[in-house]
């Protein structure tokens, strides 16, 4: 086999090898018509999946909240009865957003402030919301939905 033919013979396999890998790595972004599901938001924020016990609703307290460490998920409640949650996992550097002082949730790393409507961004660095996780309150304990 001359060199041209081997080189010609080895590209041919590396971009065979890249077409697997590709392939692998499309199949593990999930569904190909583009919507999620919580399940795919919890993976993609290194979160706990749906299904998961948080805890009774008496631990989040009204005008601030609970962050659940290990599921990465904080709960607020802005008003008595009213649960919202998102990832604890600041968009900024990937801290873990830890103060809960009424709808405003603050990141001690560089100081990102987030609101508890929508997660949006209240004050930078941190230029993305955080992202919301779906939950249900059944009698007196919250579950990730
Ligand atoms: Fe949260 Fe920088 S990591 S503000």
């Amino acid at each position: 086999m001359t060199d041209v033919k081997r080189r010609t013979v080895l590209q041919g396999a590396g971009l065979v090898g890249g077409t697997v890998v590709a392939g692998g790595l499309l199949a593990a972004c999930g569904s190909d018509d583009g919507s999620s599901t919580a399940q795919d938001d919890a993976m993609a924020t290194g979160g706990a999946p749906a299904g998961t016990e948080l805890g009774p609703t008496s631990d989040v307290p009204v005008g601030g909240g609970r962050v659940y460490e290990s599921e990465k998920v904080l709960v607020a409640q802005p008003s008595e009865g009213e649960f919202k949650a998102f990832s604890s996992v600041c968009t900024h550097q990937g801290c873990a957003v830890s103060k809960i002082e009424g709808t405003t949730l603050t990141c001690p790393c560089h100081g990102s402030e987030f609101s508890t409507d929508g997660g949006k961004v209240l004050q930078g660095p941190a230029t993305k919301a955080l992202p919301e996780r779906k939950i249900r309150v059944e009698g007196d304990t919250i579950f990730l939905a």
